[in-house]
């Protein structure tokens, strides 16, 4: 029986949502994923091994070779995500010969033959980053969050990521212009336009797809940890309570924890089993959700 299928029946779950579920699975993702039931996903959130690096840890993919290695992989998860899901992919593409690697980008377009849509590309600007001097590039501040998704029409609760408007309120919205009262249609004919005096009155905006976000540095016993913000963020962005939410490369556990705390369903799969134990002893399995307390989420952060 696959894994939403078993959980679902040994839980007796009526109506879906009333307990949550954390549940991490020791394996190859390859593999495991064939577990999982189709269309079954709502969001997936994961930051694979990069090629090549931390060999020493958990084993490289050599960057000649990694979209090969991810294919089937993406081609599991493709199956696996709901219609409307989203599928948010943190990935850098290494320096190699002095030249930035192409497999990121070799990657994108495969995975759009695939079947998958590349919807939008985040980026993490990593605001902790170490100093230090390289002949010919400045240290690397950034990482690729990429978005893919089934269709073009996925679920995407917006509000609950809302910024406060911050000093740009103070001095942008002072000195309107004429433009800025009416209407701007978009010079280049896309059909959006804006109206700047729409936001006089707000305190809070959307954001933009620069999530300014330090590293994860407490955690000394994986060495590519997630920070908590970046999976909270998405599943605030693109989840509901009670959906469910996969990262196939779990390390320590951060995405299934950051779910169980925002009560969403989540499996991680691992490969190693002393990051899958770790995880595992971090999580509860089953969790009652009682409904009186569902938490308010804060919005006003200003990444
Ligand atoms: C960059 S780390 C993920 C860290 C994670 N986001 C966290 O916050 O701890 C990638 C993880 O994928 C695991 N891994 C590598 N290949 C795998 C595979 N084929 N299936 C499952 N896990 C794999 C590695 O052991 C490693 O823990």
């Amino acid at each position: 029986m696959r894994v939403c299928e078993s959980l679902h029946s040994n839980l007796n779950i009526t109506p879906p949502g009333k307990e949550i579920i954390a549940k991490a699975l020791l394996g190859d993702c390859k593999e495991v994923l064939k577990t999982i039931e189709d269309n079954s996903i709502d969001l997936i959130v994961t930051s694979p091994p990069y090629a090549d690096s931390r060999s020493n840890t958990y084993g490289g993919v050599s960057p000649g070779n990694y979209v090969e290695w991810f294919l089937p992989i993406s081609a599991e998860l493709l199956r696996v995500m709901k219609p409307n899901g989203t599928f948010i992919l943190n990935i850098k593409e290494k320096v190699v010969n002095g030249e930035r690697h192409t497999y990121v980008i070799e990657l994108i377009l495969e995975m759009r033959k695939q079947g998958w849509l590349w919807t939008e590309e985040f980026i993490w600007h990593k605001k902790n980053c170490y100093p230090g001097k390289w002949p010919n590039r400045f240290r690397d501040a950034w990482e690729r969050l990429l978005q893919f998704n089934k269709s073009k029409k996925f679920n995407m609760y917006q509000e609950n990521v809302m910024v406060s408007m911050g000093d740009w309120a103070k001095s942008r919205l002072r000195n309107l212009s004429e433009t800025d009262k009416t209407r701007d249609n978009s010079k280049v004919g896309s059909g959006f336009g804006k109206k700047v005096a729409n936001w006089l009155d707000r305190d809070k905006v959307y954001p933009t797809n620069v999530l300014h976000m330090a590293t994860e540095c407490s955690n000394k016993n994986h060495s590519a940890v997630f920070p908590e913000f970046l999976p909270e963020w998405f599943m605030k962005l693109f989840t509901k309570e009670g959906n469910w939410v996969l990262d196939p490369f779990m390390g320590s556990g951060t995405t299934i924890k950051v779910a169980q705390r925002m009560l969403r369903n989540s499996i991680g799969i691992e490969v190693s089993k002393e990051y899958y134990e770790m995880a595992k002893s971090e999580i509860k399995e089953k969790e009652l959700w009682l409904l009186e307390d569902q938490p308010v989420y804060e919005t006003n952060r200003n990444w």
